[in-house]
């Protein structure tokens, strides 16, 4: 706030102070530069009496002290589809000064990619082209709860496309429709065509990188049974650091001078897979680094896996992490850890995923299961769980360095699974028995049409 306030102490000129809310402690102020439009400091003052909240966080940004207004990203062009027409509403108000027709100026809600491209072009190049963005594309492709529609619109919404993005529209109104909306997930199909929110990691209104570069950013959606890496970076030395030396990380070094060693001793999943360090370039793109896709049923790696092959060379990409490694590590120490993870993967693939598709096989060729619904036998059921649950925990577990996720909470689960699925097979394989089918099946007949955004009808 300080430097906002010295920023703007030239040439400025001093608001009202609203009365203060009760339960607000007392509304700072706030200097407001001559040089923006009137349009500009409309939004500006409106929304701070509508909304402090956001207009503090705003006020505290690099955007506010580079005189980046609500306009700059909300203001929209007459004819975009994304146009919220009730807003216009706003600038027919008595009650306040701001709502005159002469501020009036078409706003859209969404601010996406594209409207960030306009001053941040190599951000959102990558950001376009990785997994992140293109992620409803992919689930498209090969998700069989999509696909077959084996869940339904409201567990969709609130589970799936609040991490993934949904595909936003206005209603009949001319807001935003409420099945689409509130929605910052990583691959949110926008009205203008682009993909993606860059809220996902920097929240409004403060954008800011030091949110992004704490592990907290990407947990709220990598977490759980079936991608647990925020409980893998918990486990792992690297989380114990930052457990107990992060509040004295460095985590507002200017955009691209987070240095490995100086700024942080312990690196975050910022620092491994997005942050430049070294010679390393900081990107937007997060299959960028990787050399492997462990979260698939068949591990493989990311230029062959079908549904987005990365454009680029595993032995590359596999150089530039090491090279994140070797600023704080030998090379011994970080090519022996890919030996480890190389062995970990082969030992999965080989010893437990291509033995149980084997028999997930005869059984849909002996009829003995059906190809219609996935999930409506125990064996699809049981065979998911063993690569998408614990397959994977174990995979990631192994990358990761947390051994417990790698052995307990994976390779020992994979035994447990396999053993029970293999008995099961076995069983209804002797005897020529048809797996019972659940059906109806709970809340399925969800919609299987992809929305038209992704050109895969
Ligand atoms: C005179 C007051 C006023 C002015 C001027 C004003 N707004 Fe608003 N705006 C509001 C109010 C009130 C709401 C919330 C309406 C509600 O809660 O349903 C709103 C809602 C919004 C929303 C969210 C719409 C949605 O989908 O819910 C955005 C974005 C927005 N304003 C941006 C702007 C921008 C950018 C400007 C300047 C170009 C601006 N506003 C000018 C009062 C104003
Ligand atoms: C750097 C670009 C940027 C600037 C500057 C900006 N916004 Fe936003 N605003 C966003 C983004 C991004 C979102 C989140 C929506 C999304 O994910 O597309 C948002 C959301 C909103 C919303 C809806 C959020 C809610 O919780 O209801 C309102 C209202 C809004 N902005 C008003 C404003 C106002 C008023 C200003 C100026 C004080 C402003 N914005 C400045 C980018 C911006
Ligand atoms: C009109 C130009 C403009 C637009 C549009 C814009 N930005 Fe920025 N942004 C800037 C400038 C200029 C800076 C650098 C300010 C500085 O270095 O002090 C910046 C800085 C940032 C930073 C770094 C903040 C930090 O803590 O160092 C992030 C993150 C960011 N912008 C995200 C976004 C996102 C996301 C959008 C779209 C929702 C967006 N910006 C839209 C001009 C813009
Ligand atoms: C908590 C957030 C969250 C929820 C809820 C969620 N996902 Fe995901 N999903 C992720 C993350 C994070 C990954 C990346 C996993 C990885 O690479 O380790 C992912 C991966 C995937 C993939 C694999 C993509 C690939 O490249 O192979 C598919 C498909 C998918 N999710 C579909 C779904 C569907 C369908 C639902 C709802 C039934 C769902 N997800 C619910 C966060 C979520
Ligand atoms: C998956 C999380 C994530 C998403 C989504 C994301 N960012 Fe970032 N962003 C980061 C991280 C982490 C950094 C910090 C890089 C560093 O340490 O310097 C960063 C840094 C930035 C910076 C500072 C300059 C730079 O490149 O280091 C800008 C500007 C920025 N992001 C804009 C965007 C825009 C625009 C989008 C949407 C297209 C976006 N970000 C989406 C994580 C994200
Ligand atoms: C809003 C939810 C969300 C947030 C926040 C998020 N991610 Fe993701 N991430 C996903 C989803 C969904 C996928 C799966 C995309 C796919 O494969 O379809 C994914 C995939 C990935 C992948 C795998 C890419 C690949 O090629 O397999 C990496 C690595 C990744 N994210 C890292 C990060 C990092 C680092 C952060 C924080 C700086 C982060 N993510 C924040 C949802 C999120
Ligand atoms: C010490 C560096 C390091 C840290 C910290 C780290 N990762 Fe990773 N991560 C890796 C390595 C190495 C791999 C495996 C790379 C490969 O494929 O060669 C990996 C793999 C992944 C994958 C799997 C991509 C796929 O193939 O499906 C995801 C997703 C991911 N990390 C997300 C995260 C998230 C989220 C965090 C923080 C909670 C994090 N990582 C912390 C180094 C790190
Ligand atoms: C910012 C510095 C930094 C970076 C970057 C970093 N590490 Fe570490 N790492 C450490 C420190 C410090 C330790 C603790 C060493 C000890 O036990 O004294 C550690 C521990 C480890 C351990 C030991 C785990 C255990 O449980 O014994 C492994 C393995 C490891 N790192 C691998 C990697 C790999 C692989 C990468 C890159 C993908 C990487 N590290 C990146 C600082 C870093």
């Amino acid at each position: 706030m300080k430097r906002v306030l010295f920023l703007f102490c030239c040439g400025v000129i001093l608001l009202a102070v609203p009365a203060m809310a009760q339960n607000m402690p007392k509304m700072k102020e706030f200097r407001i530069e001559r040089g923006m439009s009137e349009q500009a400091k409309a939004c500006i003052n409106c929304h701070k009496a509508e909304n402090p909240g956001l207009f503090a966080d705003w006020t505290m940004s690099r955007h506010a002290s580079a005189n980046i207004t609500c306009l700059d990203c909300h203001q929209a062009d007459p004819a975009d589809k994304d146009v919220i027409k009730e807003h216009f509403k706003q600038y027919e108000r008595s009650d306040t000064q701001w709502g005159r027709p002469e501020y009036k100026v078409p706003i859209a809600t969404a601010v996406t990619p594209k409207d960030c491209s306009r001053c941040h072009p190599d951000e959102v190049k990558q950001y376009a082209r990785s997994k992140h963005a293109n992620t409803n594309s992919i689930v498209w492709k090969i998700d069989p709860w999509m696909r077959k529609g084996m869940n339904n619109a409201a567990e969709r919404q609130s589970g799936c496309l609040t991490c993934h993005g949904t595909a936003l529209k206005l209603d009949d109104k001319g807001n935003l429709d409420a099945a689409t909306w509130p929605n910052v997930g990583v691959g949110r199909i926008n009205m203008d065509g682009s993909f993606g929110s860059c809220t996902s990691c920097h929240t409004r209104h403060r954008f800011s990188v030091a949110e992004a570069r704490r592990p907290q950013a990407c947990g709220q959606c990598h977490l759980g049974p079936d991608h647990p890496q925020i409980e893998i970076f918990t486990e792992s030395k690297h989380g114990a650091i930052y457990d107990s030396f992060g509040e004295s990380y460095n985590w507002d070094a200017a955009p691209g001078t987070w240095t490995a060693g100086v700024d942080y001793r312990g690196p975050t999943c910022a620092s491994c897979h997005m942050s430049g360090t070294g010679p390393v370039m900081t990107t937007h793109d997060v299959t960028e680094r990787l050399s492997w896709e462990l979260q698939a049923p068949l591990t493989v790696r990311p230029q062959d896996f079908k549904p987005l092959p990365a454009q680029n060379d595993w032995k590359v990409e596999r150089d530039k992490m090491k090279a994140v490694c070797t600023q704080c590590h030998t090379n011994t120490w970080v090519d022996n850890h890919y030996v480890k993870l190389d062995k970990v993967v082969a030992n999965y693939n080989d010893i437990y995923f291509k033995p149980a598709k084997a028999m997930l096989d005869e059984l849909y060729a002996k009829g003995l299961i059906t190809k219609e619904g996935f999930f409506d036998e125990r064996p699809e059921v049981e065979f998911y769980e063993l690569w998408h649950h614990e397959g994977r925990r174990a995979r990631m577990g192994a990358a990761m360095m947390a051994p417990d996720y790698a052995w307990w909470h994976g390779f020992y689960e994979c035994k447990h699974r396999f053993n029970h699925f293999r008995e099961m097979v076995e069983e209804h394989l002797k005897s020529g028995e048809k797996f019972p089918l659940w059906q109806p099946y709970p809340g399925s007949g969800g919609d299987t049409t992809p929305p038209a955004a992704l050109n895969l009808q």
